[in-house]
């Protein structure tokens, strides 16, 4: 299971958390990977700690709000490793605000990274990975990372949401639109994970009067299997739809969130 032997994946977000578990996980079933972040020293470290446990790992600077940023990014992966298999688009941002209480920037921060980005990744990737599909056996991937906030809504994070959800039907527009030319198209959906990004929601919902220890607790209950996720459940998920054993899965959601939407 999730090999991903000879396939070159470019991950946007990749520095830490989630994108830079999933480049780990990625490169462990024999791939190579394109570490892309705006944290660049964090990218570089990254990459490092990459190839010293013996893979091929690269970094590139990429903002994903930025056209150019994009082209350059998959430029490099084809030039660095000969071809593109994978997209992950796994770059995110979160935060919460009241809508009477946020602004049409703060709006479109979020659209910009989470729904622009994804957008961008996917059409500037879209020739490398319909030229590499061609030659394949099974074809190539694109994964997108949503969230349960994809599934339903939270309180206090209707931005967020609004992307996520985005995503999810993007994704599954995109499966129909790209499966002529072999190319998968699916969503992750992960409940809380231990990242930055999961201290973020944490600490968004202890703001007030509950210490964020309280929140923890109250969290980890909420997901029935009585722990708040860590990085590897998701990469797991993300490299499995990018691997071969997902040949007949396109416009899919995988939901990875502890039983936390099943009640
Ligand atoms: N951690 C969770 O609980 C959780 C839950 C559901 C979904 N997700 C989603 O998973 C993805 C990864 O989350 P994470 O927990 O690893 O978050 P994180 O904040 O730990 O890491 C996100 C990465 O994205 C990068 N990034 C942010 N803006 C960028 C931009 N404009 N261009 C390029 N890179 C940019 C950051 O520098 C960082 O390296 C996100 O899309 C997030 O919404 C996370």
């Amino acid at each position: 299971m999730n090999r991903t032997d000879g396939k070159v994946a470019l991950i946007s977000g990749s520095a830490r958390g989630l994108g830079a578990e999933t480049a780990r996980v990625f490169t462990q079933g024999g791939g190579k990977v394109l570490v892309a972040d705006i944290l660049d020293d964090v990218g570089k470290k990254t990459v490092e700690e990459l190839k010293q446990a013996g893979a091929d790992a690269a970094y590139v600077h990429l903002d994903v709000t930025s056209e150019s940023d994009w082209e350059n990014a998959v430029k490099t992966a084809v030039d660095t490793f000969g071809s593109l298999d994978v997209l992950v688009n796994n770059a995110g941002i979160f935060f919460t605000k009241r809508t009477e209480k946020m602004t049409l920037a703060d709006w479109r921060l979020m659209t910009s990274v989470n729904l622009d980005g994804v957008f961008l990744g996917t059409k500037a990737a879209l020739p490398a990975l319909a030229e590499s599909a061609a030659k394949a056996k099974v074809g190539s991937a694109i994964v997108n990372l949503s969230s349960v906030a994809g599934l339903t809504g939270a309180r206090g994070a209707s931005a967020y949401c609004m992307s996520k959800g985005g995503v999810r039907l993007y994704t599954k527009a995109c499966a129909l639109e790209f499966a002529q030319r072999r190319i998968r198209v699916n969503s992750v959906h992960p409940g809380l994970i231990d990242t930055d990004m999961g201290q973020l929601v944490i600490d968004s919902a202890a703001r007030g009067n509950r210490s964020p220890d309280k929140v923890k607790q109250a969290m980890q209950s909420s997901h029935p299997i009585g722990r708040l996720g860590v990085p590897t459940d998701i990469a797991n998920g993300v490299v499995y739809l990018a691997s071969d054993d997902a040949a007949f899965m396109t416009g899919s959601e995988l939901v990875i969130d502890g039983g936390s939407t099943a009640q």
